[in-house]
């Protein structure tokens, strides 16, 4: 038995989600989770709401909430949805939360401690009528390039000229309209990333198992001039963890907050810490998943996410990790995705193009979904969201293939034998031919899973439901009824056990269709040793009962209907 920490990147807290981000990484780490758990090992998967930062507050003031309300709400509004898409974490969390202040504290004292931070005085626009720091994107004014009146601080949409906030003509604030702003001087801190280059390196060299889209982008950033820039990690915000040194108050720094995306991973570990405080757990328990002077030494860490957050999970948290000088786990094994498009395009939240998570949940349940995304999840390449390949994809694999199978073998048997697994008759060639080829499948399955291949996993599990349906059509049980209803029954018992089989195997992809075959079994399997012993799980006699249907057909007027609903406000 292996322990195996599962991180899935943690969804911002601005909005609900689509589909392109449940792929991204959500979905994919619960299914590793669900597998991993199946196999028997002992497995920690975390995730959490990322809370901080300027599109926290500006979703807030849209929503015409104060900002610690917007996120507690819209957390429990992501907690239900990923319920609601049966993601399985041990905890999820908030990054807002108090056990994140005191580790993003801690972490930064220990590198200001190791000299990797520095402080530097930076000139910073302050405006009187906000009573606040404005970031570049708050500022507006002409731009001194083009004479464009819009343009932003960091860059006029114009002319594309990069711009400092100083460099506008007649700057304002782009929330009051106030041009009362002033240059001050205020401190902020720099992590010193590029002391720490050598040991990246060395440890992203030792990571050859890692995917190239990983390893490409991590190594591109680490030889690029730029790439490793000393990083402010420190911002003019009320909203965020308040910078201290450790429990102590940093002189000068007064009134700031840590950057978003220096706490926001300190969240996984921190998030493991209020699974233990949730549970009534002493600290112990957490940091045996964390550090490796307390237990961690032996925990496989795999984390998932889209290709968007490489940098910052090969990069900056290896730099707080390693930085702090202290024992805690560096990640072992990183999944990073594609982009899922929507109909061609992009998904996109502003215009309300494709699908969110709400969304989907109230047209199909959530097997539907998971198992079409999960077996096109964009891997080697961006894949495309289509209303067509989403119907024939559940209407194959879900209603045709695993549906029928459970549907035809429960009401056959229950019309000639009862609800009972039927004793007679003896397996042969067929039976052998079935067991080889699950065997086969069994195991590349479990391989794609083990490597975190999740379209050849998915394909794998489809094969083996196709070889229940192919084994079932040759051995025609209800022709075979009529001459020699012991092979008829020996076909169903078979097949009966096929679907026990399903039960178990289905569960990392569709859990809920899993269940309802367990249930309806009444039996409940471990990941079988082999296909014989599997096809040997239902002892005859056992009672059942037949369910109810589990999948549907989609069809062509709903999809039709959903296209044109979801098409968005505007064109890409
Ligand atoms: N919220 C970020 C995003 O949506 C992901 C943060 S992952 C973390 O891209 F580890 F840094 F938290
Ligand atoms: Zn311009």
């Amino acid at each position: 038995m292996a322990r195996i920490l599962i991180t899935s990147a943690l969804p911002y807290i601005n909005g609900i989600k689509h589909l392109g981000n449940l792929v991204g990484s959500l979905l994919p780490s619960d299914a590793y989770a669900r597998y991993m758990r199946l196999r028997g090992h002992d497995v920690m998967h975390i995730c959490a709401t990322d809370e901080h930062g300027t599109p926290a507050e500006l979703a807030a003031a849209k929503a015409g909430k104060p900002v610690e309300q917007f996120c507690a709400d819209m957390f429990e509004t992501q907690k239900a949805l990923g319920e609601g898409f049966r993601l399985s974490f041990d905890h999820f969390g908030r990054s807002s939360g108090p056990r994140n202040h005191a580790l993003t504290q801690h972490f930064a004292g220990k590198l200001f401690e190791a000299g990797l931070i520095e402080e530097v005085m930076e000139k910073q626009v302050y405006s009187n009528t906000d009573g606040r720091y404005l970031p570049d994107r708050y500022i507006e004014g002409t731009c001194p390039n083009c004479g464009s009146e819009n343009a932003r601080g960091d860059q006029c949409e114009n002319c594309t000229k990069q711009l400092d906030p100083t460099d506008l003509i007649n700057p304002r604030s782009a929330i009051s309209g106030s041009t009362d702003l002033e240059v001050r001087e205020t401190k902020h801190l720099y992590l010193r990333q590029s002391k720490l280059r050598d040991r990246l390196r060395d440890w992203i060299n030792t990571k050859t198992d890692w995917p190239i889209l990983t390893t490409s982008i991590a190594k591109k950033w680490l030889d690029d001039g730029d790439g490793l820039q000393d990083r402010g990690i420190t911002r003019d915000l009320d909203w965020g963890i308040p910078v201290k040194k450790g429990d102590a108050d940093w002189p000068g720094m007064e009134g700031k907050v840590f950057y978003v995306w220096f706490d926001a991973p300190i969240e996984y570990i921190a998030a493991t810490a209020e699974w233990a405080d949730a549970h009534g757990k002493p600290d112990a328990d957490w940091r045996r998943w964390w550090r490796e002077d307390e237990g961690a030494d032996d925990v496989k860490y795999v984390q998932f996410m889209a290709k968007d957050n490489v940098p910052f999970h090969t990069l900056s948290f290896p730099v707080t990790i390693m930085g702090s000088g202290e024992p805690w786990k560096l990640v072992d094994h990183l999944k990073a995705f594609n982009w899922l498009t929507y109909e061609g395009g992009k998904f996109s939240t502003s215009s309300q193009r494709g699908i969110f998570m709400d969304q989907a949940l109230d047209l199909l349940p959530s097997d539907y979904w998971r198992w079409w995304l999960l077996s096109n999840a964009p891997e080697s390449s961006d894949s495309d969201f289509t209303w067509s390949a989403f119907q024939s994809g559940c209407n194959k694999d879900l209603n045709d293939v695993l549906g029928n199978f459970v549907s035809r073998v429960t009401k056959f048997c229950r019309s000639k034998f009862g609800e009972v697994v039927p004793s007679g008759g003896t397996p042969g060639e067929e039976e052998a031919a079935l067991i080889a080829e699950l065997d086969t499948r069994l195991a590349a399955y479990g391989a794609a899973m083990e490597a975190i291949e999740v379209r050849k996993a998915a394909a794998e599990l489809r094969g083996i439901w196709v070889a229940g349906n192919e084994y079932l059509q040759r051995a025609a049980p209800w022709a075979a009824f009529k001459t020699d209803p012991d092979q008829a029954a020996m076909v169903i018992r078979t097949a009966l056990n096929l679907m026990a089989l399903y039960a178990t195997v289905s569960k990392p992809f569709i859990p809920d269709a899993s269940a309802a075959i367990s249930e309806s079994l009444d039996w409940d399997g471990e990941w079988p040793a082999s296909a014989a012993e599997a096809l040997n799980a239902l002892p005859e006699g056992h009672k059942f009962t037949v369910p109810e249907n589990l999948f549907r057909k989609i069809d062509d007027n709903e999809r039709e209907a959903w296209d044109a609903k979801f098409s968005g406000t505007s064109a890409t």
